[in-house]
């Protein structure tokens, strides 16, 4: 087995390395854009091959979804083009895939969990490249899996928890939007389950679900966050969408079912508030 994690230096790259090193070191390589730029299809194929590459763990992305709005083409060349890069590639010595895409390939108006059958509709340019990433991937490597997430934070990189830990710091009031409703997922816990899809030397491909368990508004989530930290000193105050305009659309309500994974592969997904306190005891330790 010889793995390879793409977006490495990424909030679910970082926790895919901090679970494989430990777990079964020597076996994964770990590229990201400096080491090898996943737009290059010449490159991602001479890598794999070189490399002898069996497993593909795509954690590349471009993820700024208001930015997206306007870079049009480098989210699609990221979002698309190189996964159909990876796909080829790793069509080309039968390694396997497994692929990350997002809750916002959904437009948000259902009234239960979404499951992997529903009907897609995204209402952003990120949500529609990473849908069209899907669909490439399906196409030319059909026996690959994908794992569709929601608000995804972690100690590293940019996140909400993040942001939201600072901004409460700093200020004595925020207005938080707290009519959409979803899932945040610490991305330890789905470094964790693609861990156990990678060793559980049973494939099945197709699209699955993952998030934490449970849900809540960025609202909730900011007050989860702040009570955890023991931020005494801000207002958090809850608005609609309408009074915190974005360049993107999101979809109101993203709750992802996960009964497929949990059955296919016996994962574990743990309530959002006790994995953010997992998450927060590592941020104010390591003041990262
Ligand atoms: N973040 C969320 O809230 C969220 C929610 C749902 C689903 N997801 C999905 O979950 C996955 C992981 O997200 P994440 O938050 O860990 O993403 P992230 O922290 O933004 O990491 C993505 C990594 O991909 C790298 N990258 C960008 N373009 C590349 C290229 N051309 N070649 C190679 N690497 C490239 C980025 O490098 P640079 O930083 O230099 O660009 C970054 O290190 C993604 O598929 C994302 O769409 C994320």
């Amino acid at each position: 087995m010889k793995i390879l994690v793409t977006g490495a230096n990424g909030q679910l790259g970082t926790e895919m390395r901090n679970i494989l090193e430990k777990e079964c070191p020597g076996v994964t390589l770990y590229t990201d854009i400096a080491e090898l730029d996943l737009t290059d299809a010449k490159a991602v194929g001479l890598y794999v091959v070189k490399n002898e590459i069996t497993h593909i763990v795509n954690c590349a992305a471009y993820t700024a979804v208001d930015k997206a709005e306007e870079d049009k083409a480098l989210c699609a060349a990221v979002n698309v083009d190189a996964v159909k890069n990876i796909a080829n590639a790793a069509d080309s010595v039968g390694a396997k895939v497994i692929h990350i895409s997002t809750d916002y390939v959904f437009d948000g108006t259902a009234h239960r969990p979404y499951r992997e059958s529903d009907k897609v509709n995204p209402v952003s340019q990120y949500g529609t490249t990473k849908r069209a990433g899907e669909t490439a991937l399906i196409a030319l490597a059909p026996d690959s899996i994908i794992i569709r997430t929601s608000w995804l934070y972690s100690p590293y990189g940019k996140n909400f928890v993040k942001t939201m830990i600072a901004l409460g710091k700093e200020r004595s009031e925020l207005k938080v939007v707290s009519d959409q409703i979803g899932t945040p997922t610490y991305a330890a816990d789905l470094a964790l389950a693609i861990y156990k899809i990678l060793m559980s030397h049973q494939w099945v491909e197709g699209i699955y679900h993952y998030s934490n368990e449970g849900a809540c508004s960025w609202y909730d989530f900011t007050k989860a966050i702040h009570r955890i930290v023991g931020i005494v000193d801000c207002d958090v105050k809850p608005i609609p969408t309408e009074d915190y305009p974005t360049a993107a659309t999101r979809p109101y309500y993203s709750i992802l079912d996960k009964s497929l994974i949990r059955a296919t592969y016996g994962v574990e997904t743990p309530h959002w508030e006790e994995s953010l306190q997992k998450c927060i005891e590592i941020l104010t330790t390591n003041k990262e």
